[in-house]
């Protein structure tokens, strides 16, 4: 990403959260690597990963970020105060409509699609950081799939994040009325959607886990499958990593055999 543009974004969204400046070079830099001219985010919050995309951008008057969060979404600072400062503001629609993305995702296609059900699809890019619900993401990306141009790239955020590490929040934000089973508050809601439906899907073909927490993958119909592993991660950072899941794992397992007993002793 161009050095001025990236450091003016650095330093106006220090301290708000969610992305990190690392985390904002990336994705900044793939938007202005692949050329990519419309670039989706879905879940804004503060507006600071729409302004390192927005800041990706090689030519802001033939580009545009669109981001998308609920309509009573309120954040302090809000993204308009955010992309201000940054610098991006006229690069960036903020839409809050709807109770989720996904009805806003249900709009764009119907709105591209021809009668036969041929779709003209309109991003390069997608980044997906909102709900990291199986239902709600798992529909997503089913919706992403057809909005993206073919070489276009979806990035899942936070592969590995669970319900159950988070109790305060408000499992799906409310939006799905039951609540989460054991099961579903301990499983990874946004891995299962990578493994079992994107990296299934035929038309995203080549996959790559980064770090463990981010999810690539590349519409590219046609071409042979690839998944790769990559990591910028110190190895004992890895090795820690691998024995905490491998932890959660057992410990899964033992709560899943006491519960069988259980039933069987009654
Ligand atoms: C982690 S924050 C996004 C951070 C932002 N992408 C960034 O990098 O700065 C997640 C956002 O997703 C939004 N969100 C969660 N589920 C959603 C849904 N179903 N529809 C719309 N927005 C959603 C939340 O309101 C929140 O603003």
């Amino acid at each position: 990403m161009g050095g001025d543009r990236f450091e003016r974004v650095a330093a106006a969204v220090a301290g708000v959260p969610f992305m990190s400046p690392d985390q904002g070079r990336i994705v900044g830099d793939h938007v202005r690597r692949t050329a990519a001219r419309d670039v989706l985010e879905l879940g804004t919050a503060h507006g600071v990963g729409a302004a390192y995309l927005a800041a990706g951008l090689e030519d802001p008057a033939a580009g545009r970020v669109t981001t998308v969060d609920f309509a009573a979404a309120v954040y302090e600072p809000g993204p308009e105060a955010v992309l201000e400062r940054a610098g991006v503001r006229d690069r960036v629609e903020i839409v809050r409509a709807y109770s989720s993305y996904t009805w806003w995702l249900k709009e764009q296609v119907a709105a591209r699609s021809d009668a036969a059900g041929n779709v003209t699809p309109g991003y390069d890019f997608v980044y997906l950081d909102g709900a990291k619900h199986f239902t709600i993401d798992g529909l997503a990306v089913v919706l992403v799939e057809k909005l993206l141009r073919p070489g276009g790239w979806l990035l899942m955020d936070d592969l590995d994040w669970r319900y159950a590490d988070d109790p305060g929040r408000d499992a799906t934000d409310g939006i799905v009325h039951r609540s989460l089973s054991e099961a579903e508050l301990r499983e990874p809601h946004l891995r299962a959607v990578f493994d079992l439906i994107v990296a299934q899907h035929e038309s995203f073909t080549e996959l790559r886990v980064q770090d463990e927490y981010w999810g690539w993958a590349r519409k590219a119909p046609g071409e042979p499958r690839r998944y790769s592993l990559e990591t910028s991660r110190p190895l004992d950072a890895l090795v820690l990593g691998a024995a905490r899941k491998a932890k959660r794992r057992v410990r899964a397992r033992v709560r899943a055999v006491r519960a069988a007993r259980a039933v069987r002793a009654r």
